[in-house]
């Protein structure tokens, strides 16, 4: 089992996650943050922080193929592109724009951005 970051991440990136990860395995992009799927130890403290609900178990996706393919995929491929995430930095979005894109619909789709965190 690991966790995954999931859709509703996009444009909110809050953060408040990588403050509590006992093994440092968040990664960040432009957009959204990425859980290692090799590192994450499953201790589940992130999901509750999370005020998006952008955090899930790979096994609550598992009534839905297709949507665990995807995200397993992005998180195991980005993890190994974006740089490592410890602490909240600059490039959280200001708290209007965090509501204002909370339970936005398909933000993958219509908003994900593969480039790296700015200025990393
Ligand atoms: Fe880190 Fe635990 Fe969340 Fe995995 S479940 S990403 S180890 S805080
Ligand atoms: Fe994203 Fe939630 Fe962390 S919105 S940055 S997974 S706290």
């Amino acid at each position: 089992m690991t966790y995954l970051v999931v859709d509703n991440c996009i444009k909110c990136k809050h953060m408040d996650c990588v403050t509590v990860c006992p093994v440092d395995c968040f990664y960040e992009g432009e957009n959204m943050l990425v859980i290692n799927p090799d590192e994450c130890i499953d201790c589940g403290i992130c999901e509750d922080e999370c005020p998006a609900n952008a955090i899930v178990t790979d096994t609550s996706l598992e009534s839905n193929p297709d949507e665990l393919e995807k995200w397993m995929d992005i998180n195991t491929k980005y993890s190994e592109l974006w740089p490592v995430i410890t602490t909240i930095n600059e490039n959280r979005p200001s708290i209007e724009e965090r509501e204002e894109w909370d339970g936005v619909p398909n933000k993958y789709e219509n908003h994900f951005s593969k480039e790296p965190a700015k200025g990393k």
